[in-house]
Parts: structure tokens; sequence; C-alpha cells
């Protein structure tokens, strides 16, 4: 990812490992756009509280933060010089506890299995183990470009288009879901506009999405999330991309808070809808009903960054994180292998 740091351009990750120091490096999500902060993680404990407190967030992000989380427990066992049986449970345990950071991303518990099937049937051997945690990492970035090079086809000139949240790289390897295909657009010098949900309460959109836009000099207007509906009746919008937090084996997207209403929004003016994610978001074995849908803290409702309390002191509020979107609603899915209908989603997925 580029960054326009006081008028220079640095390429940076959202997540990154040192194999050097064997620590992680993130970018501070909360700081943007104001600061640019790195913070340094040595273990599973921190990684928990970093995902907990969206100091990364975005589904393949956290999961390839938790990856990093695991190694670095399985490098202090190692250094400990523990058994094998020990350091089964311990991994299990730091497992379990990333695991309990957030409970809607599947790209967590799929990516951090991926890795920990793995490093088993290489009996914890610390060089295969990191080795993987870098291949999850490299997958997930290639799977992206190719994301772009395939959503990048539905852009024409002039086109208009709508994302929710950040589904950019911050929330990725690199390159993002949704964003990918504008990154490519982009590099294609196809004219194009997009419009940002600024994504209350959190504020993913005018935050993060705007910075990453910015920095690629994308042309972008941050709207409030209430006004998509408006804009789409006034034909100022072609088509839409968002990102996903889960997509189950019965139909459902699991994604932003907002996204649902978007894509009702959308399918009543007869605007295209498209989900972008790598194959780490696809549940195939794991149902609406057995996933869980994250309810946040009511403060950030209540309150606004900058201007503190906006509500009525004595009103309480309701935090749901993410909702569903049904498959029916989806126009096509831009994945690495091209943009496919749901039902071709299990032909194509190795999972
Ligand atoms: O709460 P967040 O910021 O983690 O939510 C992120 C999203 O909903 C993204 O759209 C999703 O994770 C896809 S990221 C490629």
């Amino acid at each position: 990812m580029k960054i326009n740091q006081d008028g220079k351009i640095i390429e940076l990750t959202a997540v990154r490992w040192n194999s050097t120091s064997k620590t992680l490096t993130l970018i501070d999500q909360r700081m943007l756009p104001e600061r640019l902060e790195l913070l340094e993680l040595h273990d599973a404990p921190s990684v928990y509280h970093s995902i907990r407190k969206m100091v990364v967030r975005g589904a393949p992000a956290i999961g390839l933060t938790g990856v990093y989380g695991l190694l670095m427990e399985l490098i202090a066992c190692e250094k400990k010089g523990l058994e094998k049986s020990v350091i089964a449970k311990t991994l299990e345990s730091a497992f379990q506890l990333i695991m309990s950071s957030r409970p809607t991303a599947i790209d967590l518990k799929n990516l951090m299995q991926d890795w920990l099937n793995y490093v088993k049937s290489n009996s914890y051997r610390l060089d295969e183990a990191e080795k993987y945690a870098i291949q999850l990492f490299e997958q997930n970035k290639q799977e992206c470009y190719q994301i772009g090079v395939h959503g990048s086809k539905l852009f024409f000139e002039n086109a208009h288009v709508l994302t929710h949240c950040n589904a950019g790289a911050l929330a990725t390897a690199d390159y993002g879901t949704a964003l990918a295909p504008m990154r490519i657009a982009k590099s294609k010098h196809i004219p194009f506009h997009v419009w940002v949900d600024e994504t209350r309460p959190r504020l993913q959109g005018a935050r993060l999405t705007a910075w990453e836009l910015a920095n690629e000099d994308i042309p972008h207007k941050i709207i409030v999330d209430s006004s998509a509906a408006f804009l789409m009746s006034e034909g100022l919008i072609d088509f839409v991309i968002v990102g996903a937090d889960r997509i189950t084996g019965d139909g459902w997207v699991a994604n932003k808070i907002g996204t649902m209403s978007l894509a009702i929004s959308a399918s009543h003016f007869g605007i295209p809808f498209y989900v972008a994610a790598p194959w780490s978001t696809f549940a195939p074995h794991v149902s609406k009903e057995e996933s869980q849908i994250e309810y946040r803290d009511q403060s950030e409702v209540l309150h606004c960054p900058g201007a503190g309390k906006i509500a009525n002191p004595s009103s309480e509020a309701l935090n749901p994180a993410f909702d569903w979107t049904p498959e029916d609603l989806v126009t096509g899915f831009i994945t690495s292998k091209g943009i496919l209908q749901y039902e071709e989603l299990f032909e194509k997925s190795s999972v």
C-alpha cells in the first residue's frame, strides 16, 4: 500500500512480520488519518488486545494477525524448550484467546486453524511454522490482487461506485478486497469516482477508506450512510462493491452494519451489488444460525470521535456491528477466480 506521508510516498502494510526480531508490527488504525503510528507486538495476549480494540480490523487482516500471534507463542515455547504436548496445549489456549477477540469475521478462525493444522502435521517445527505464516500472508496478498484484476473489469469511463466501511489494504495483507478493483482500474487509467459511506459509528469509511483513496489519488467523496438510497434514486451510483466478514453455506453475507440496507436499496433501483472476498472469508460448512453478530459498546453510538457525547444523556443505544445480506441480493462475488454466482463459490473453492 502506498502512503503519502508528508509529501513522501512510502510503502507499508497494515500487518508486517519482522523475520529478524520475530515481532509483529501493526499500523494503529485507531489513529488514522490524523497520525500514522506503528505498534510492535511480541505475544498472543497483545494480539488479542489489538484485535479487540481495533488497532487492526478487517476480516483478513485480523486473521493474519491471529496467525502471527500463534507463531510468536510457538517461538516463546521453543525458547523455553517445552515438550510437544505442552506446546500443543499452549497453542490451543492462545487460539481460544485470540478467537474470543471478535466473533464475526470467519477469517480469524479459518486462517489460524489452517496454520495450526499445518504446524501440527509438521511436528511444530519453527522454520516450517514461520514459512507457512508468511505463505498465508502472501497468499492473501495475491488473492486480493486477483480480486482487483477481475473486479476492475466492471469499471468503465466515469463510473460512480459506492463502497461501505473499509475493505482496503488496511483490512488485508495488501490491495484490499472491495478497494483492489479500484486500485487496478486506476492503474489502467480508467477515470471513475468513488462514493465513500462514512460508516457510523466507527467511521471506517470516512477515516480509512478515504485515506487510502486519497493516498492513491482516486477521486472520491464521503457521504453519510443514509444518503446512499437517495443518490441511487438520482442515478448517481452505477454499482456497489463491499467486502465481507463471512459468507455462509446457507446463503448469507455478514458485513459491516448498513450493508444489508445498501443491498436492498440497490436491488430496488436495479443497481448491481457486488461482494469482494478472498477464500478465507468463505464458510461453506457454517450457517447463519451458527454465526454470531458482534454487538459493540453503546458508547460508540452515543459519542462521536472528536465531539464527545452527542446523544441525550439519559438515553441508551444498541450497537450491532454487522448485518446479514441474503445472497440473492448479490449480483456477483468478486473472487480471485473471477466474478462468480453464489452457487459457483462451492465449485471453485478448495475449502
Ligand atoms: O469492524 P471492522 O472494521 O473490522 O469491519 C470490517 C468490515 O466489515 C469489512 O468490510 C470486512 O471485514 C471486509 S475487509 C476486506
